[in-house]
């Protein structure tokens, strides 16, 4: 990967995001939120990838799966209006149809075209099946974390508007209901994942986005948690009572001892 094979690939994502610009004041939100998001994850990476010790080539590589990830959201969008895939289609296999088309990654070596595909591909399976190993599976978990530290602003930013101007499209139609699912509850408590069909209201929906934090891999992506507040924000827009206080805290000590553990391990 070259500075010109990613200078042609952003180009390339900026064209067709602008080819997607619309009159209508609401679609056009929801291309621009898109197409932020993915600039975002790319300051994401290339922070966590850094700290990692990635540079030159890999760097590159890694900032071309960010810009790309996300590619088929915008189709999605446009065919469906709406960002949930199980009522429409499955974004990261749509987005990877799109870049195979046009053959976007023909100058790229093969090694680091499959890791395109594959990041691209795989970006939003709930658990990274095990056949995915080696350079794949180290960037499309430097993609994952990138990727939630960005959802998590569109969140906030969302969650924090007066509740006229909320984005049922970023909330997935969930019901802005304070109930909380027992089962959600529990997973958070046992520091588990919880798959989207266990949500059955937006504060479900809002735990679940918090349980994300299980997923992730690398203590810079935790640092960008606590220097963000992202916990706290979210948490903030949560009903009191419960369990759900319970339910942070266990997020919180769950990060807390991510980045203690880093500091720890640091060889004296
Ligand atoms: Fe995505």
């Amino acid at each position: 990967m070259t500075e010109e094979n990613l200078i042609r690939i952003r180009a390339w994502f900026a064209e067709y995001c602008s080819s997607f610009y619309s009159d209508n004041e609401d679609d056009q939100r929801h291309f621009i939120l898109k197409e932020e998001h993915t600039h975002n994850v790319c300051a994401n990476i290339i922070r966590v990838a850094s700290d990692e010790g990635l540079k030159d080539d890999r760097l590159l590589l890694a900032e071309a799966t960010a810009i790309l990830h996300d590619v088929g959201r915008f189709e999605q969008y446009h065919q469906f209006r709406t960002f949930r895939d199980s009522v429409s289609v499955d974004h990261a296999a749509l987005g990877a149809e799109i870049i195979r088309e046009i053959d976007l990654l023909a100058d790229l070596f093969p090694h680091e075209r499959d890791v395109v595909n594959c990041v691209v591909e795989s970006h939003n399976v709930f658990l990274i099946p095990k056949e995915i190993q080696g350079d794949q599976l180290f960037f499309l978990k430097l993609l994952r974390d990138a990727d939630k530290l960005d959802i998590w602003r569109v969140f906030i930013e969302n969650y924090e508007l007066p509740v006229e101007k909320r984005s049922e499209v970023v909330e997935l139609g969930f019901p802005n209901l304070p109930e909380c699912s027992p089962d959600v509850l529990e997973k958070v408590a046992r520091r588990e994942l919880v798959p989207l069909s266990s949500a059955l209201t937006l504060s479900d929906f809002k735990l679940l986005q918090l349980a994300w934090v299980y997923d992730l891999t690398f203590t810079e992506s935790f640092r960008v948690i606590a220097e963000r507040d992202i916990v706290r924000r979210i948490a903030a827009t949560l009903p009191d009572g419960g369990g759900v206080q319970e339910a942070v805290e266990t997020i919180l000590t769950f990060v807390a001892e991510r980045i203690a553990e880093d500091i720890c391990s640091v060889p004296l």
